[in-house]
Order: structure tokens, then sequence, then C-alpha cells
């Protein structure tokens, strides 16, 4: 599974542990974010992430800034994303299973890298339901169709 891989400079130290980490389990990380403390700003990085999932570049996105709430954002103007801020797994895993949600965000400068894993374990593992969530979520992207201007 190909994983789109954001950050900015709030995640760096966090990111080096969580990208090493997903590879050792077989997942093939894209990294389109900074490597370096200098700062960089997270609208930058989260259209990056967000480019390469709804072009199904990748099959998932994960995204992160120090909040988690400014990257998800801005994910979430690219056509075809549904990013969610998480920082409990519940929600990571629900993002999945009803709201097929295509970008896992959250805050480095809110959660550890242990409850980061679980999070990304939750939302990788996890498979869409379907069934009445589909109808609800074609509902939301319903409202991106009517209200896209077409850049
Ligand atoms: C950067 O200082 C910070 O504003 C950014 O990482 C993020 O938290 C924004 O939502």
């Amino acid at each position: 599974m190909k994983i789109a891989f954001g950050n900015d400079h709030s995640a760096v130290e966090l990111k080096k542990e969580l990208i090493p980490w997903m590879e050792e389990q077989g997942y093939e990380v894209i990294n389109v974010g900074t490597d370096t403390a200098e700062s960089i700003d997270y609208p930058i990085v989260g259209e990056k992430v967000a480019l390469l999932v709804a072009s199904h570049e990748a099959d998932l996105g994960i995204a992160v800034c120090g909040t988690g709430l400014g990257i998800s954002l801005a994910c979430n103007k690219v056509n075809g994303i549904r990013a969610c801020v998480c920082s409990e797994s519940y929600t990571a895993r629900y993002s999945r299973l009803h709201n097929n949600c295509n970008i896992l965000c959250f805050g480095a400068r809110v959660i550890g890298p242990e409850t980061a894993k679980l999070l990304i374990h939750e939302f990788l593992t996890t498979e869409f339901e379907g069934g009445r969530h589909e109808r609800r979520v074609n509902e939301i992207m319903d409202i991106e169709r009517r209200n896209s201007s077409g850049g």
C-alpha cells in the first residue's frame, strides 16, 4: 500500500520515527514533507499530500502539522479529499469505517509517537463499511460538486 506522508516543521522529529516504523510494516511511503526545522507553510504540504491521494498515486495519506488542523483544512480543499484530525484511535478507526476518510491528520504538538502509531494502525488497516455510510459519504461529495468553482 502506498501512503503519501506530509509534515511541516513542527513534525520533523515525529516523522523521523513514524516513516521507518511504517516501512518496517511493508508500507511504501511517499515523503512530501519537510525534513528540516526551517519553517514551512502547512498549506503547501497539505496540497501535495492531497493531490497524490486524489490522483490515486497514493492509496491513503497522512498529514501532520502542530495541531493537525491547518493541514487538514488545506487537504480538504482538494476535490475528492476527506481529511480528518484525530487524537485517539476510536475516531481514527471510524473515520475509515463510516466516513471513508482518505487522509489522516494529527498534531505533532498534541500527541506523542506511540499514540500516532495507534492512529496510523487503525487508519491504514480499517476498510470502509459502505452500505448506509456510502449514501452519506456520497451526500458529502455532492456538496463539494455543488459548490465547486472549478478553480
Ligand atoms: C506552525 O507553527 C503551526 O501553526 C502549524 O503547524 C499548525 O499547527 C497549524 O494549524
